[in-house]
């Protein structure tokens, strides 16, 4: 028997504790609040940049968005984003990725100081992710491991593997399981034999871009497993992992929608809170 495990639930948790936090820093007169940055027309990203303005207000952050046109310069988005580093209202800059061709994202990314670079993409925040030494962690791999620990999955000793090596998702993924002791492999498009490792995965973590890629073969029998992928198809959303076949193989598995998506969130949250109380020493 296997139970799904809800990443609304866990997500209002996490963003009710910010919220008591944010409160109790107002009435020491310290402010959070977050910068959003999009630039262009993408669609999705619009509908991402507005949940996290409404998560922000539900929470008593002050929330700033900055939408600009999709022709704007990699100069001028830069030099918003130096106003901003500078800016004493603002303890979080969030630069919505992808960027139009014409700007290069890695120049935006480190203009971000790293102090309020809460999406974690910064390499000197990177870098302390990898020694196991961090204030933010990406808010995907972070919600993934916060909902483990809120289901009281030990990874410790696991064989944990994640699909998938971005930056974003897989590399941190596979850091913050080892730093928890879990014995960890990345898995990737040229990897050879995929369904016969993810099939040892105790801990499977999917963060692919396909439509159901995961299927009932590759899973071990009792396995955790974890859908990142946010797929349209036909207009619905739908993880990597096919659901309906491999939900009674496992004995725990996040849905799309209401698994990881939420989580994503709420730790953004978590992170600007604790820029916000980092910058005033607290
Ligand atoms: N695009 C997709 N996911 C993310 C994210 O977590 N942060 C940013 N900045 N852009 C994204």
């Amino acid at each position: 028997m296997y139970r799904i495990i809800d990443g609304k639930a866990i997500s209002a948790a996490v963003k009710e504790a910010v919220k008591t936090e944010v409160a109790q820093l107002k009435e020491k007169g310290i402010t959070t609040g977050l910068a959003v940055i999009i630039v262009g027309e993408d669609p999705a990203s619009k509908v991402y940049v507005s949940n996290k303005k409404k998560a922000c207000e539900a929470l008593g952050m002050i929330s700033r968005e900055y939408a600009l046109p999709e022709n704007t310069t990699e100069d001028e988005l830069i030099s918003l984003i130096e106003k901003l580093n500078s800016d004493k209202e603002i303890n979080g800059i969030l630069c919505q990725l992808p960027l139009p061709k014409h700007i290069n994202e890695k120049k935006v990314i480190d203009s971000i100081i790293p102090e309020k670079d809460v999406d974690a993409f910064h390499p000197q925040n990177v870098g302390k992710i990898m020694i196991g030494d961090y204030d933010f962690v990406p808010c995907t791999p972070a919600g993934i491991m916060e909902m483990l620990k809120y289901e009281n999955i030990d990874v410790s000793g696991k064989r944990c593997v994640v699909i998938g090596r971005s930056n974003i998702v897989g590399k941190p993924m596979a850091m913050l399981l080892l730093h928890k002791n879990g014995t960890v492999t990345v898995c990737h498009s040229k990897t050879e034999n995929l369904k016969e490792i993810c099939r040892e995965a105790d801990i499977l973590v999917a963060a692919v871009g396909r439509a159901n890629f995961v299927t009932a073969d590759m899973v071990k029998e009792g396995a955790v497993v974890i859908d990142v992928g946010m797929n349209r198809v036909d207009g619905k959303l739908c993880g990597d992992v096919d659901f309906d076949s491999v939900k009674d193989k496992t004995s725990a598995i996040t849905p799309v929608p209401g698994g990881v998506g939420p989580m994503t969130i709420a730790m953004l949250m978590k992170n600007t809170l604790t820029a916000a109380k980092k910058q005033n020493n607290i």
